[in-house]
């Protein structure tokens, strides 16, 4: 399917920043088991993507896959100039189109529409816990850049760069949990982000906490309460992080990673429920447009 022509600028509907257009793929790195970073030269999608957007992908003049996937926001860079020239992503290979993505090579034609979603709310000022799981851990990287202020992300500029760092404690810290050590993935693009630390927690104990990382979010919100939690990763962790904040107090928000056709409100393929006024209570909302993060508490997971 060739996606319908998506809302142009200036108009008031939800993707009125969103554009269909092509891009190429520069390069990609492994960073773990079956898991990659592809880095996609396309600065009209760049310019205007923040972090917890994402954008729908699909192999240039190809039908097959016919449907496009989506894929969250890594982070956008820059060429030497300084302009923005496109954004990378983290993408695990479990697959048709991911398996065909794992082959392809710098120069490879792709079709692209977004930025769509809403993306995480700009990060409050006190310390934030992101809990990422799996491939899940990807959006964060924008978000903790942009948090401390050493990057600023959409058109126009949803913040300031901040001159000063954080506040002592007022950093961002990332609990990553994956299933064991060879998953898991090089995490050296998050150093020297001021503020920024990050714990590990694996299945079989292969490295970091011998367990779930939500043992590990349970020590910090003893330890440190965070102004929020930001959480992406498989939907029963999701659902452990939302009813572990709850019992703390903590502000959560979700992203979720409902499977995905239009992603931009014309399918209805992504609609997951919600909690609402009117009976019986709960009510269906489309994840590509009124998501992919909600927070947890406006949500009905895994009931
Ligand atoms: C908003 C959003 C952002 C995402 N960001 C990323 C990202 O940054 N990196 C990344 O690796 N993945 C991400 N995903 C998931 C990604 O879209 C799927 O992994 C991808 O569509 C798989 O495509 P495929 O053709 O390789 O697999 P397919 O051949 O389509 O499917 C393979 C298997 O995966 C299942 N599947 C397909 N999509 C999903 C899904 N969304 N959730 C759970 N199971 C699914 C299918 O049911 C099937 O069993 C995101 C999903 C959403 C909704
Ligand atoms: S993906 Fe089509 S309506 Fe959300």
């Amino acid at each position: 399917m060739t996606p319908p022509a998506i809302a142009s600028p200036g108009t008031n509907l939800p993707h009125a920043n969103a554009v269909q257009t092509t891009g190429v793929v520069v390069e990609q790195v492994e960073l773990a088991h079956d898991t990659y970073r592809q880095r996609i030269a396309c600065p009209e999608i760049a310019q205007r993507i923040v972090p917890g957007q994402f954008f729908m992908l699909k192999p240039g003049g190809s039908t097959d896959p016919l449907l496009g996937r989506p894929f969250a926001l890594y982070d956008v860079y820059r060429d030497a100039a300084g302009n923005v020239a496109g954004f990378d992503f983290g993408y695990h290979v479990v697959g048709k189109l991911t398996g065909q993505m794992r082959d392809w090579q710098g120069g490879e034609p792709v079709e692209l529409w977004g930025p769509l979603g809403n993306g995480f709310p700009i990060s409050p000022v006190g310390p934030l816990l992101c809990v990422g799981g799996g491939i899940g851990y990807t959006p964060f990287l924008a978000v903790a850049r942009e948090a401390a202020g050493v990057a600023v992300y959409g058109d126009p500029p949803r913040t300031a760069a901040r001159q000063e760092p954080r506040p002592p404690g007022g950093g961002v810290t990332l609990l990553y949990g994956v299933r064991s050590r060879p998953h898991r993935a090089d995490l050296s693009d998050f150093d020297g982000i001021p503020g920024f630390r990050t714990r590990i927690a694996t299945d079989d104990g292969s490295e970091g906490h011998h367990g779930f990382v939500t043992d590990l979010l349970r020590e910090e919100l003893s330890a440190r309460p965070p102004a929020a939690v930001y959480c992406c990763g498989p939907e029963p962790m999701m659902a452990a992080v939302a009813r572990i904040c709850r019992e703390y107090g903590v502000a959560c928000w979700l992203s979720l990673e409902s499977p995905m056709a239009c992603g931009f409100g014309a399918c209805f393929s992504c609609v997951t429920r919600v909690v609402t006024n009117e009976p019986p209570g709960w009510d269906y909302r489309r994840t590509c447009i009124e998501g992919p993060v909600f927070r947890s508490d406006a949500l009905l997971l895994g009931t």
